[in-house]
């Protein structure tokens, strides 16, 4: 392994974020907020576009309510860009972070054509949840400068940012990422080691697994299972919710993916939630989910 040039925090000027889904599109605002240059990069226009009207409406929401400027948002969103054209901008990224779908194979081409692209001080994150980098990292030339930076929904609220460095990340890395969490207005966690679904999501699957088997079981209805997560808890949603509010589809293919790494078909995803999956029943995203959005 050759040493590649290291970056500093305070030396990234640019990052480009690729996917932008619910996640990617919030996360590159996060980092625009912040100041930061910013790629939000996608295949489909079409995606770019509603990723842009649904933060427009975020923004504007921010004025009207007085929380920020107009001129604040106005040079937030000249620090934007907005592109289908991935190739030339990461050529000019100095930190890449991936929130495409969760698929091994599709993180992996990904990661080896970043590598090909990006300079070499430029350091290649993922936002996800389940895969670790170690799986992606070989697959370019620069282990060292891959690792996990998870970000939670709503990314432009939640204040947790997961930093998990795979047995090759340098410290160098970890700490830039940290760093740049913290630059990004997060309170960022880092693990020592990498384990599947990290902290957050650990805590958040015994919940969900314990509200599907009583679900299942029949002992209760989902709607009152959230409102004992919120009334006897104290969550601001319960878990029906929030697997609405995270995706359908997420939910299932994280545990897809988990089920992938560890064989244990105790990690397959819940019936229940296969069933709304299959149904297209995505949550808040396609309209119905759990519970029905549709206005
Ligand atoms: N995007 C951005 N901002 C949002 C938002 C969204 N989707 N939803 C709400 N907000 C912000 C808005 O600023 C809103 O204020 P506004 O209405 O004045 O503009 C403010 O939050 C409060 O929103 P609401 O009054 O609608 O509702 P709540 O007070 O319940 O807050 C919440 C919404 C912040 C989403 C809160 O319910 C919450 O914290 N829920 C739990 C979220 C959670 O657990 N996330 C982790 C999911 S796991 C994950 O992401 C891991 C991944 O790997 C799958």
């Amino acid at each position: 392994m050759t040493e590649t040039q290291s970056t500093t925090a305070s030396e990234i000027n640019r990052v480009s974020v690729i996917g932008a889904g619910t996640m990617g599109a919030q996360i590159a605002m996060v980092a625009a907020l912040a100041g930061f240059s910013t790629d939000l990069i996608d295949i489909k226009e079409q995606q770019l576009e509603q990723a842009r009207t649904s933060l427009a409406k975020r923004l504007d929401r921010d004025v009207q309510k007085g929380r920020r400027s107009q001129d604040e948002v106005d040079a937030t969103w000249d620090r934007m860009n907005l592109t289908t054209d991935r190739d030339a901008a990461v050529k000019q990224s100095d930190f890449v972070i991936e929130a495409a779908v969760e698929d091994l194979g599709i993180k992996k081409s990904l990661f080896s054509e970043l590598d090909e692209l990006c300079p070499p001080h430029t350091i290649l994150a993922t936002n996800s949840s389940n895969i670790v980098s170690s799986r992606i990292a070989e697959a370019t030339n620069r282990p060292e400068k891959v690792c996990n930076m998870h970000f939670f929904n709503p990314a432009l609220v939640m204040k947790c940012v997961e930093v998990v460095p795979n047995p090759q990340t340098s410290s160098e890395t970890v700490a830039t990422t940290t760093a740049l969490a913290e630059a990004m207005g997060k309170d960022p966690v880092q693990l020592h080691k990498e384990v599947p679904g990290f902290v957050a999501n650990r805590l958040l699957n015994a919940l969900r697994k314990e509200a599907l088997d009583l679900y299942n079981k029949g002992i209760v209805d989902f709607q009152d299972i959230d409102t004992a997560a919120k009334t006897a808890l104290g969550h601001p949603m319960g878990p029906f919710e929030l697997m609405d509010l995270v995706g359908i589809d997420v939910v299932y293919l994280i545990r897809l993916a988990e089920y992938e790494q560890t064989g244990d078909p105790a990690s397959l995803p819940d019936p229940a939630v296969k069933e709304l999956y299959e149904a297209g029943r995505y949550g808040r995203k396609s309209g119905h989910g759990w519970y029905s959005y549709e206005s």
